[in-house]
C-alpha cells in the first residue's frame, strides 16, 4: 500500500532560525532578539541576526526546493515583522516579504503550510506580560486576521502554533528559552490556557475569512514505543503517551490536546485548581473542529507494563545510537506516535517536523557527506511506512530543516538542514541527503 498518492513530502523552518534581516524594512523588536543579547544565553552568544540571510536569498531557496522537487514547504511568519509592536500598525514590508515568498513557492508548485507563531513574539508583548496577559488570546486573533487577510488568497494550509510544549515549557517554566523565566505553576498554567485559547480564535478567524482553508495545532510528540508487540506492552505504552504526571505535564500530549480536541482538561486538580475562573467557557472556543493533527517527532522512549497494570520506562542500551544533539535514535517513535496519536484523537496525522542534527562538514571535493543522516532518515521513513501500511491516516512529513540554522539556545552549533549553510559566506551546498530525498519524493517513498 505505501504512502497515499498525494501524499505531501516537504521541509520545514521557522522564521528567526533563517531570516537574519532583523533591524530591516520595519521589523520590530522580538523577545529571541533580547534573550541572545543576554550573555551566555546561547552557545557562543550566538544571535540570530543574520542566521542564514533568508529574507536576502529567498529567491536562491526557493530555486533549491524546487530542484528538490518538494511539494509542500512549511515556514512561519515573524509577528514582530508584520505588527512591529504586537498590537499597532501593520508594516506593509512584512507583508511584501511573505507574499514574494508564497508567490514564488506557487510559481514553481510548492505548496505553502503557513505557521503562525513559532516563537518570535514581538517584544512589546513580552513587556506586557505576553500570554500571562488575559488580552493576548485576543492579539493573536488580530494578528492572525491580517495574516488570513493578506495571504488568504493564496495560502491554505495552517498551523495556528508550533510546540506549545516549548515556547511555555522551555522558555517560561524551565527558562533555557526566550524569555529566560523560571514561573511557578499558578503562572504557568494560565499562560498555557491563554495559548490554547489564542489558537481556539485563530482558527475561527482562518474559517471565516479563508473558507477552504485546512487548520491544524503541531505538539511535539513525546513518544511512548512498546518494547515488543505484546497486548500489555502496546497497552503500557498508550498508557505512558497519554498519561499527564504533575510533574510532567508540560511537556505532555494530552494536557496541551486533550483541550484542543476534545474540549476537556485532563482530570488531575493539583494542576485544574490554577486555571483561570472562567475556563471552562474558554474550552468551547478552545475546541474547534481541526483537519489534521501536526507532530514534531524526533524520538521516544520505551515502555513496558509493569506487573501492577501500570507502566515503566526502560532505558536504552549502553552504546544506543544518538545524534549529534545527543537524541536517542528511535525509529519507531514515527510508527507508533502516528499511530496511536490517530487512534486517540481521530485526525488525520501530519509529520510536521522530524530530522537530526549530524556533524556535517564540507569535504575537501566540496560536497557535505551526510550517511547518518541518510540512515537515520531511511529508518524512521520505512517505519511511517509501516504506519500507512496498517492504515493510518498520514497526509504528509515535513522534514526538519530544509537547511541549517539557528538551533535556538545551542545556537548554530547543530546541523539540521537537507542544505548545508556556511554561517560566513551564507554560501548553500546540497548535502547527500538533500539529493536522496529528492529521490524518496520522486518515487513516493519507493526507494526506501
Ligand atoms: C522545533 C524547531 C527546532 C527542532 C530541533 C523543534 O522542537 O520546532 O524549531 O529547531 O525541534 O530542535
Amino acid at each position: 500500500m505505501g504512502f497515499r498518492k498525494d501524499f505531501v513530502w516537504g521541509a520545514a523552518t521557522a522564521a528567526y532560525q533563517i531570516e537574519g534581516a532583523v533591524n530591516e524594512d520595519g521589523r520590530g523588536l522580538s523577545n529571541w532578539d533580547m534573550f541572545c543579547r543576554e550573555p551566555g544565553r546561547i552557545l557562543n552568544n550566538d544571535t540570530g541576526d543574520f542566521a542564514c540571510d533568508h529574507y536576502h536569498r529567498v529567491e536562491e531557496d526557493v530555486r533549491l526546493m524546487a530542484e528538490l522537487g518538494l511539494k509542500a514547504y512549511r515556514f512561519s511568519v515573524a509577528w514582530p515583522r508584520i505588527i512591529p509592536d504586537g498590537t499597532g500598525e501593520v508594516n506593509q514590508k512584512g507583508i511584501d516579504f511573505y507574499n514574494k515568498l508564497i508567490d514564488l513557492l506557487l510559481q514553481n508548485n510548492i505548496e505553502p503550510y503557513m505557521t503562525i507563531f513559532h516563537w518570535d513574539l514581538p517584544y512589546a508583548l513580552e513587556e506586557k506580560g505576553a500570554w500571562r496577559n488575559p488580552e493576548s488570546p485576543y492579539w493573536f486573533e488580530r494578528y492572525t486576521e491580517i495574516i488570513a487577510k493578506a495571504f488568504g488568497d493564496r495560502v491554505k494550509n495552517f498551523v495556528t502554533f508550533n510546540e506549545p510544549q516549548c515556547f511555555i515549557g522551555s522558555g517560561c517554566f524551565f527558562g533555557f528559552h526566550a524569555p529566560g523565566r523560571t514561573l511557578s505553576h499558578h503562572e504557568v498554567i494560565p499562560m498555557a490556557h491563554n495559548v490554547m485559547k489564542a489558537h481556539g480564535l485563530a482558527t475561527m478567524v482562518l474559517r471565516k475569512y479563508i473558507p477552504d482553508c485546512k487548520v491544524g495545532y503541531v505538539t511535539c510528540g513525546d513518544v511512548s514505543i512498546p518494547v515488543d508487540n505484546s497486548k500489555e506492552n502496546i497497552e503500557a505504552a498508550k498508557k505512558a503517551y497519554f498519561d499527564c504526571p504533575v510533574d510532567r505535564w508540560v511537556w505532555s500530549t494530552t494536557w496541551w490536546t486533550d483541550p484542543v480536541i476534545f474540549g476537556k482538561y485532563p482530570d488531575i486538580p493539583e494542576l485544574k485548581q490554577y486555571l483561570p475562573k472562567n475556563y471552562e467557557e474558554d474550552l468551547k472556543i478552545i475546541c474547534q473542529p481541526l483537519d489534521f493533527l501536526g507532530q514534531n517527532i524526533y524520538n521516544g522512549k520505551l515502555i513496558k507494563a509493569t506487573a501492577d497494570g501500570g507502566y515503566e520506562h526502560v532505558p536504552y542500551e549502553p552504546g544506543h545510537p544518538t545524534t549529534a544533539s545527543n537524541w536517542f535514535v528511535s525509529p519507531e517513535a514515527l510508527y507508533w506516535g502516528p499511530k496511536l496519536c490517530t487512534e486517540r484523537y481521530k485526525l488525520p496525522t501530519m509529520i510536521a517536523e522530524n530530522g537530526t542534527a549530524m556533524t556535517d562538514v564540507v569535504s575537501l571535493d566540496g560536497k557535505v557527506h551526510d550517511p547518518s543522516r541518510i540512515d537515520y532518515l531511511n529508518r524512521y521513513l520505512l517505519n511511517l511506512k509501516k504506519a500507512a501500511d496498517d492504515g493510518v491516516d498520514i497526509l504528509a512529513y515535513f522534514h526538519w530543516s530544509l537547511m541549517d540554522n539557528l538551533e535556538w539556545s545551542n545556537g548554530y552549533s547543530q546541523r539540521f538542514g537537507l542544505i548545508y549553510i556556511d554561517y560566513v559566506n551564507f554560501k548553500r551546498t546540497p548535502k547527500d541527503s538533500f539529493y536522496w530525498y529528492k529521490k524518496v519524493i520522486e518515487t513516493n517513498g519507493e526507494n526506501l
